[in-house]
């Protein structure tokens, strides 16, 4: 089996390697935790994509919520991606790298008015709308500003893409989307509201999705509700068929990116779609295995089968608060060493320093370990810095990018000050 991440992430000898840098020498460079992405992955895995979709009017919305890092941004932004973002802060990061706002989609099942407010002031290309007193107040808010909203209305299929419950959303029972029972009438309400202007449709079915035929399913649904709407004569100009696509993380063999979407095109052109422009909002595939967390063993405190239990704690650097997905999740993520030993390989269980039981890194991994040692927890790119927390006052990881194969500190690792920074003493 081969690591997640290959052909950038490899071993060489005994070195594990990212874009040919020794991950060890990173470690001991700049110190642990530490994230690690390879800009040639993410390039790599726009590309895919990209080619897939040359021959069709498209965007690439790159999900800012996988990873929001400015140069994570600066980097699909260069390369010709749009985003999808979920909140104002999103919508920020975005503008700080100097993104045309024509090419932001705004998703999300909770936008505030001042959400909206700066939205449109800025212009973004389109909102997706939840849900139909989103719709209401997005008019009178549009109206309000003098501005033209365009919209198009995530309809929830209610197709199971077979995924973690906390990671679907495409079901009936989750809170996202307008239910596809409900769409037609949303779209005749949104067409007759002053302020918005009707762009497109819109479904995100859930994430890690490992198969292609939930997506076929959501599309038909999609594509039904389409045909019925534009016969009461509201044009529906862009499919947007969200993100999801998963990535290795164990065993797993989620279809390579351009498979899906040539797929997705025939698919839409068989139904007399094709000449409709095609969003996609993929956030994991296209960061998730350029990156890995490195953390530095701090001690190894071995079992006692006799008298006591048999497990194996190594206690490392980083913690839940560095990676929230296995305690939030179960989620499971590769551990290797960054140089290997030829001593015994023991089973361990490998643990944060934070005072919860539900913080490890990883359960039962075989491997050969000493103090000192580092590791790297691979496929880290998504959905790990960009979910980190203070907790235990412990100080956010920093983040190195490997530009044609050399590194860039993209993020400072966090002083202590930067913890206390919006606090004040009590004056009384
Ligand atoms: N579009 C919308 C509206 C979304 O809600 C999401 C992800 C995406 C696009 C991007 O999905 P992706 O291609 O990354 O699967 N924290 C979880 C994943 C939560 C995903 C939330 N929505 C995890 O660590 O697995």
């Amino acid at each position: 089996m081969s690591l997640p991440g290959a052909p950038f992430l490899a071993r060489q000898g005994r070195e594990l390697r990212l874009d040919g840098c020794s991950l060890d020498a990173l470690a001991r460079e700049f110190g642990t935790p530490l994230y690690v992405y390879s800009q040639r992955a993410m390039l790599d895995a726009v590309a895919a994509y990209q080619g897939a979709l040359a021959q069709r009017r498209h965007l690439l919305c790159y999900a800012v919520k996988a990873n929001p890092s400015l140069g994570v941004l600066q980097t699909f932004a260069r390369s010709g991606c749009g985003f999808d973002i979920v909140s104002a802060g999103e919508l920020e990061r975005v503008l700080a790298v100097g993104v045309d706002p024509a090419r932001v989609v705004f998703s999300g099942v909770g936008k505030t008015r001042a959400e909206m407010q700066r939205a449109l002031q800025v212009g973004v290309r389109c909102f997706n709308v939840e849900s139909r007193p989103e719709l209401e107040l997005l008019s009178r808010v549009a109206t309000d500003s003098g501005r033209l909203a365009r919209v198009s209305l995530r309809v929830n299929p209610d197709v199971d893409a077979g995924t973690h419950p906390y990671i679907s959303t495409g079901l009936k029972d989750n809170k996202f989307g307008i239910a596809h029972h409900q769409a037609l009438d949303s779209y005749r309400r949104a067409a007759a509201l002053p302020g918005l202007d009707v762009v497109g449709i819109d479904c995100h079915i859930g994430s890690q999705i490992t198969q292609i035929e939930p997506y076929l399913d959501a599309l038909d649904r999609l594509l039904e509700l389409v045909e019925a709407i534009e016969r009461e004569g509201i044009p529906i100009a862009h499919l947007d068929l969200g993100g999801g696509l998963g990535i290795q993380y164990a065993d797993e063999v989620p279809p390579p990116a351009d498979a899906l979407v040539t797929q997705l095109l025939r698919r839409i052109d068989a139904r007399g779609h094709g000449h409709r422009e095609l969003l996609l909002e993929p956030g994991r595939s296209l960061v998730g295995n350029a990156g890995v967390l490195l953390t530095e063993v701090l001690y190894l405190k071995r079992g006692d089968a006799v008298h006591g239990s048999a497990k194996n704690f190594c206690i490392v650097d980083a913690a839940m608060n560095d990676l929230m997905r296995p305690a939030l999740y179960q989620a499971w993520m590769g551990i290797e060493a960054c140089v290997l030993r030829d001593s015994k390989s023991l089973v361990w269980d490998v643990v944060g320093p934070v005072c919860e039981s539900g913080d490890w890194l990883g359960r039962e991994r075989e491997l050969a370990l000493q103090q000192g040692d580092m590791l790297a927890v691979l496929s880290a790119g998504a959905y790990a810095m960009s979910m980190a927390s203070n907790y235990n006052s412990r100080t956010r990881a920093a983040e190195v990018m490997l530009v044609n194969g050399r590194p860039v500190l993209i993020r400072e690792r966090e002083q202590f000050k930067d913890l206390m920074m919006r606090e004040q003493l009590l004056s009384c």
